[in-house]
């Protein structure tokens, strides 16, 4: 349990309806939590309702009676973290420009520790190559920004600019928290399903959504580690900081994961590679001409299996996706692959495996028994994965 203490710094966006339910998350985990709203903010949160959730006085300016001290410079030293949450357009451009002209912009100029930026506003106003010039500048002056999330705005369409749910945020804080227990660690990860061309416009893949690969590229980033992320095409963004390698086919993952095999200490291939491609791939769109079209398929390159047999210093991390006998089928697969940590999962579930944000998974690992990790979300099953493989590498 931490014991961490959170400021959050609510500005006048709508997302701002979401913020006491990202302080009760907070409160959940034992951080510590203090709230200031500015003027605008009370319009979408009240004051009662984080007074209630927190237990503490609210800050919404300078006159706070119970504090024998000026509450802007306390409050901004007492804070392990400062997190502006929703940030509209407006605070990012007084933060950037170092202004001061309300309690929250004066004490966030006054905050001598971390901050966390998680912006929220019109697509229109996010894109603005001012507000990108002011993000920029935050990120210069050493502040995190979350990235908004491409989904449905108040506007009632969907665009980039909405704020990150509140699960999200809280995962955001639990990292900013984060030993740098990687520290010079090299780590390859694969994520997100592959595609193998029909025709121009068709192509095998699979569920895969990327998520668990995306999780575990930004939990070892957090931890401190050099993370080369190489991905089947996602809906994701990827996570700051990691070297992000797109690719497509089976065949394009392969080469991206040889490039940076020879110097990595661990791989984690938690991609789902497709097992079989078109023998032959159509040149043209292929014409509806028949009621039935047989397939032919070749078996594909298996990456994993590769790298098991290249094997010299690595880590290897291979993931099973069974729909039945997990143990067993992952048994084999550890066996064959030459791997040092199979992860199980069972994807015949819709609550877990493919496209859920949790999974459960089982740690096959050869002369060990297997070790369940219960349900979770995946960017707890990812600091699991990370835990295991430093335990066996004595880091
Ligand atoms: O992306 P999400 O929606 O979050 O879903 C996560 C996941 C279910 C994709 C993930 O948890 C997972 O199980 N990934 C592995 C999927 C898979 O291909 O499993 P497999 O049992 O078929 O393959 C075994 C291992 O060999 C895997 O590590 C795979 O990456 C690798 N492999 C498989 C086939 C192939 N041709 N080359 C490979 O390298």
């Amino acid at each position: 349990m931490t014991t961490k203490k959170i400021v959050l710094y609510v500005t006048g966006g709508i997302a701002a309806y979401k913020v006491p339910l990202l302080a009760r998350d907070l409160i959940k985990k034992g951080y510590q939590v203090r709230v200031a709203l500015t003027q605008n903010a009370q319009k979408y949160v009240t004051v009662d309702t984080m007074q209630v959730l927190t237990k503490q006085d609210v800050y919404t300016d300078f006159t706070l009676q119970k504090v024998a001290y000026v509450p802007h410079v306390h409050l901004a030293q007492w804070a392990d973290l400062a997190v502006v949450v929703p940030a509209t357009a407006n605070i990012i451009a007084k933060m950037a420009q170092g202004l001061a002209d309300d309690f929250v912009s004066t004490t966030l100029l006054a905050t001598p520790g971390p901050i966390l930026v998680v912006p929220a506003m019109n697509d229109h106003m996010w894109e603005n190559p001012a507000t990108q010039r002011n993000i920029a500048q935050l990120k210069a002056d050493g502040k995190r920004v979350l990235e908004p999330a491409h989904g449905f705005l108040a506007e009632g369409y969907a665009a980039k600019g909405r704020m990150p749910e509140p699960i999200e945020i809280s995962q955001a804080i639990d990292e900013s928290f984060q030993s740098q227990d990687l520290q010079e660690k090299r780590i390859v990860i694969t994520a997100g399903g592959t595609q193998e061309d029909l025709d121009p416009v068709r192509y095998l893949t699979n569920k895969s959504s990327g998520k668990m690969g995306y999780a575990l590229a930004q939990i070892a980033q957090a931890r401190g580690a050099h993370v080369t992320l190489i991905s089947g095409p996602t809906n994701l963004t990827p996570p700051t900081g990691v070297d992000f390698q797109p690719v497509r086919t089976a065949q394009e993952m392969q080469v991206k994961v040889n490039q940076v095999y020879a110097q990595a200490d661990v791989v984690i291939m938690a991609a789902a590679v497709a097992d079989y491609l078109p023998v032959q791939t159509a040149s043209q769109k292929i014409k509806k001409n028949q009621d039935v079209w047989h397939l032919e398929l070749k078996k594909n390159v298996d990456i994993l299996q590769g790298l098991g047999q290249a094997k010299t210093h690595q880590f290897l991390v291979g993931f099973a996706a069974e729909t039945q006998d997990l143990i067993a089928n992952g048994q084999k697969k550890l066996a064959k692959k030459n791997l040092d940590l199979l992860v199980a999962n069972d994807v015949s579930r819709s609550d877990i495996g493919f496209n859920s944000d949790q999974n459960e998974v089982t740690f096959l690992a050869s002369q060990q028994a297997p070790r369940k990790i219960n349900k979770a979300q995946k960017h707890q099953i990812a600091q699991a994965i990370l835990d295991e493989i430093k335990a066996r590498q004595g880091w």
